[in-house]
């Protein structure tokens, strides 16, 4: 699929990941309509980028669906808004619980259903859904993420093999660590020793790349870091030694009690 002249819906437009996704899109010459909740920001990126923008609060039903009315038919897809949910949810209020799940996973989710349909019927389009190495293994502190994430995950390898044949694409990413920007970079939280990370733009140009290419999954994170995934996800025990291991339980616990702060 190409990128120029497409009309690209992007969720999570004001994010750290969200911009460089928004930025990228426009240098490939897409019409890109940015969304998110904070109003400044939209506005000023939209006017930088000579973009719409439409703000709307994703775990409110009435205005996601007004949203999607408002935009109409869309060429590209990418449902990027995403919230941490740190901490056990044993500890979260049901609410909570709730809305993690709406915008990590029910909103992707329904949006996609109601806008692969007009790409069904044009016989192309693509859609693209942001995950994590969270949705490969799971740490401790981040349960519901985890479940959001491996759902997104397993939803859209589904959902690619469904439209493939109406041509369609679906591709996931799944970032690790983002440093500069972001929920990772804002918790402003020190990794164990060694751990190497990537940049906003390396997620931005693998969004481009999927798109383009068809590819059904993106790992976006050093080599070290997508082989210790990939072997987490068949050997779910080595993962949960290494996630319990000193450093890597502490940095969760600062992770975790950083987010809870910040979101
Ligand atoms: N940063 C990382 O290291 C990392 C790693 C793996 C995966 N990811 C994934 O990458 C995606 C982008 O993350 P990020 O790092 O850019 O995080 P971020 O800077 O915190 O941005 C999150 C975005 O989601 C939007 N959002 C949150 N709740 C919303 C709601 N109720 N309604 C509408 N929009 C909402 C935010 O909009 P407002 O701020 O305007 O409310 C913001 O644009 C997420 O899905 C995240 O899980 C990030």
């Amino acid at each position: 699929m190409k990128i120029r002249n497409s009309k690209v819906l992007l969720t999570g437009a004001t994010g750290g990941i969200g911009q460089a996704i928004a930025r990228e899109l426009t240098t490939y010459g897409a019409q890109v309509l940015l969304t998110g909740r904070n109003s400044k920001i939209l506005e000023r990126l939209a006017s930088e980028l000579n973009c719409e923008q439409i703000a709307c609060d994703l775990s409110n039903e009435v205005q996601t669906k007004a949203l999607l009315e408002k935009v109409g038919d869309v060429d590209i897809y990418i449902a990027n808004a995403g919230i941490p949910g740190a901490g056990s949810t044993l500890d979260l209020e049901s609410s909570e619980i709730d809305n993690v799940i709406d915008v990590n996973l029910r909103v992707p989710i329904k949006s996609s259903t109601i806008i692969s349909r007009s790409m069904i019927t044009r016989g192309a389009g693509h859609i693209v859904f942001i995950s994590s190495l969270s949705g490969l293994v799971a740490s401790p502190t981040t349960m519901l993420y985890s479940a959001t994430k491996f759902g997104l995950r397993g939803y859209a390898l589904s959902l690619r093999q469904e439209l493939a044949p109406k041509g369609v694409g679906v591709s996931v990413i799944l970032p690790g660590f983002i440093r500069d920007a972001g929920m990772f970079a804002e918790a402003k939280v020190d990794l164990p020793r060694g751990t190497r990370t990537k940049a906003p733009q390396d997620v931005s140009s693998a969004v481009m790349s999927a798109i383009e290419n068809n590819i059904a999954e993106i790992l976006v994170a050093p080599i070290e870091l997508r082989i210790g995934a990939k072997l987490g996800t068949v050997f779910p025990r080595l993962a949960e030694l290494a996630q319990n291991a000193g450093p890597a339980r502490a940095m969760a616990e600062r992770l975790r009690d950083a987010q809870r702060n910040v979101h």
